[in-house]
């Protein structure tokens, strides 16, 4: 199977957007001759300018590059107005809630929503350019409005899943020293009401000092409460504003938006993305990627709390001009067939979902793709984590009828999109293969100090020059932004982008991503830092070391396992277990639930205090123990940890 290669489909290929091998070798050619003057091609031609730039890339405070310098735009404009003169009337969002119900909302629609909006956080709660403002929303038309409406008046965004505990909201509050939050009652989910505003309450009763304001969107309209002077209904202030908004002119550097995401330490990174660099790229990506066209419906899975929401919901498919689904419920409910019923009833062209979600998919419901039309779809997207080639074969075969193409995207929150991945009218297929850098993308596999590393043998998945859409810094913390991502890989001894990952190339060029190198969990799709769970393992008063590790998940492809070391070892039990994932639940959110839990006597520590985690990530698999435990403090340990694990 993994060596079937299966070629684009020629009835596809034909109009899309870069639709040989040839054409993709032009395009990476020119950039390895010429790459400013590749980008700068682009820029040309897909940004609308408002004062053009004077430096396409400015390396002279690496690795604080700075794309397009001194050029002004704005991405609300690149999204929205510049589409009005003839795409007004056209479907910007097709919005589908959780019970089904529909709202169209046209180009000319989401201009005057978001102006309005951009006009009540202007007017009513003073915010200028440059502050942030924190959205914790469901995924509803609003979080759109309020994306964009943010952009339109230069303020920042950070948007924080809505799977995330009132602690993990409060720092990240903090830590962006946000002015305003927005957000909704709740929403709807398997249908029933959940609630999002009273976390907001509970973050906001525990710190978060900056925050002068909260909206609150009404969606399910069940009880709130409401703190006055501090909290404002959307639905009734929105009515009273402007639908007028002139954008703000912004720097291409300007920072667009925060993402905090997990890294190696217990505290939460903000990745800073840019404005002009970000935008091109995202439009780019989702007109050679997803090959948008004109009247495709190109749905995306994600939740808008991800970078995957941000760059393939939102700003891609609106910069480029597309019509994109955001869904409210889950792809399952109320049946294995309503992901399908979807891509069915909207004609879907472009569906883009995690591996997750595809194995779900198609464990509850094998045959269900076969009830559905699903002939308009052409291209099928994965990303987020590896995708085994069973789930990738029923992707292919059933969902896609063995006609669409499959992208498997390769990228990260850092890189704001897409890195490495096939092109649907191009790239010869290798299942579970993410295939070949992007055009304009110098992706490497190399070692420590920049040798590459031999065919089919794993090394560090680097990306050797920047690129427009690249993280910025490290909000509040440029030190962490050089050690976390230029501290481990030199080429010509110079600093180079370091993903994270492990990675293979294979005689013929094609790159496999082989997962993360460093204590990064990635849980269905989303990533989780091993110490962020530990931190708050560690809260629980009977707790005295904890270590946490990837096992390998069915569904999710990963699950958290935790080993934990009691103070007292008689108080191991069930209720124990349980009350360690409230704490997990309380100080993160159910993201970060333990899958299991295993109390151990002692972790296998070296000598020098630093735990083995790949002994217990062998032990947690099942696996031979093959590392060298002779250097351990306690090598009894090891058996003994097996033993209890085997047990449980
Ligand atoms: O380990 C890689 C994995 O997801 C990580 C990035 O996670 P995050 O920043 O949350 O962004 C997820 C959505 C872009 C990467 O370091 N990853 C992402 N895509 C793939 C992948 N692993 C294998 N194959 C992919 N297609």
């Amino acid at each position: 199977m993994s060596e079937q290669i299966f070629n684009p489909n020629p009835e596809f290929a034909k109009d899309a957007a870069i639709n040989s091998m040839d054409a993709y070798w032009e395009l990476q050619n020119k950039a390895i001759e010429d790459y400013e003057g590749y980008w700068k091609g682009f820029a040309d031609e897909k940004i609308d300018w408002i004062e053009p730039y004077d430096t396409v890339l400015d390396e002279s405070n690496a690795p604080f590059y700075k794309w397009f310098s001194n050029g002004k735009l704005n991405v609300s404009n690149q999204c929205i107005d510049r589409h009005l003169a003839d795409k007004a009337d056209q479907d910007a969002i097709v919005f589908e809630g959780d019970k089904g119900d529909v709202q169209n909302i046209t180009y000319a629609q989401l201009s005057e929503r978001t102006n309005k909006m951009a006009n009540l956080l202007k007017n009513k709660f003073g915010v200028k350019k440059g502050d942030r403002v924190v959205l914790y929303m469901p995924m509803i038309p609003e979080a759109a409005y309020a994306m964009l409406a943010c952009t339109r008046i230069g303020a920042i965004h950070s948007i924080v899943f809505g799977g995330f505990s009132a602690e993990a909201l409060k720092d990240r509050i903090e830590d962006a020293e946000a002015k305003v939050v927005i957000t909704a009652d709740g929403a709807f989910r398997k249908g029933k009401p959940y609630m999002l505003k009273n976390v907001v309450d509970d973050a906001l009763s525990q710190g978060g000092e900056s925050i002068e304001s909260v909206l609150v969107v009404k969606r399910n309209n069940e009880e709130i409460t409401w703190v006055e002077g501090r909290d404002h209904n959307y639905n009734e202030l929105i009515t009273e504003e402007s639908a007028e908004c002139p954008f703000e002119p912004m720097e291409s550097e300007d920072p667009l938006f925060l993402l905090y995401t997990s890294g190696s330490t217990g505290k939460p990174k903000g990745v800073q993305h840019s404005t002009a660099g970000y935008i091109l790229w995202a439009q780019m990506t989702m007109e050679w990627v997803f090959d948008l066209r004109q009247n495709d419906v190109y749905w995306c899975t994600a939740d808008i709390g991800w970078i995957t929401g941000h760059t393939y919901i939102v700003y891609g498919p609106l910069a480029a001009g597309g019509t994109t689904v955001m869904f409210e419920g889950v792809p399952t409910y109320p049946d294995a067939g309503r992901a399908w019923k979807m891509v069915q009833d909207h004609n879907i062209t472009q569906f883009y979902t995690a591996p997750t979600a595809i194995r779900l998919l198609h464990k509850t419901g094998e045959d269900e793709p076969k009830k559905y039309d699903l002939s308009k779809l052409r291209v099928l997207g994965t990303v987020g984590e590896p995708i085994d080639p069973p789930a990738w074969k029923w992707y292919y075969e059933v969902v896609g009828n063995s006609k669409c193409a499959i992208v498997d995207t390769y990228w990260q929150t850092e890189t704001g999109g897409h890195m490495i991945s096939p092109l649907p009218g191009a790239t010869p297929i290798k299942p579970a293969c993410a295939t070949f850098a992007l055009p304009g993308i110098m992706a490497e596999i190399i070692e420590e100090d920049g040798t590459p590393t031999p065919v089919g043998e794993k090394g560090f998945m680097c990306i050797t020059k920047p690129w427009p859409s690249m993280i910025r810094t490290i909000w509040n913390d440029p030190e962490r932004f050089k050690k976390s991502y230029f501290g481990d890989c030199k080429k010509d001894g110079e600093p180079v982008y370091f993903t994270g990952d492990g990675a293979m190339i294979a005689e013929d060029g094609y790159i496999t991503i082989t997962g993360r190198t460093d204590d990064v969990i990635n849980v269905s799709g989303h990533r989780m830092g091993t110490a962020e769970v530990e931190a708050a393992i560690k809260k629980h008063d009977s707790v005295a070391a904890v270590a946490v590790v990837g096992k390998p998940h069915e569904i999710k492809g990963e699950g958290i396992f935790a080993y934990i070391v009691l103070k007292c070892v008689d108080d191991a039990c069930e209720d124990l277990k349980i009350e360690i994932n409230k704490v997990i639940k309380k100080e993160i959110g159910a993201i970060a639930l333990c899958d299991a839990i295993a109390f151990v006597p002692d972790v296998p520590k070296t000598r020098s205090g630093k735990i083995m985690r790949r002994i217990l990530r062998s032990i947690v698999k099942g696996e031979a123990i093959t590392q060298d435990t002779s250097t351990l403090e306690d090598p009894s340990i090891v058996g003994a940890i097996e033993k209890i694990v085997k047990e449980a």
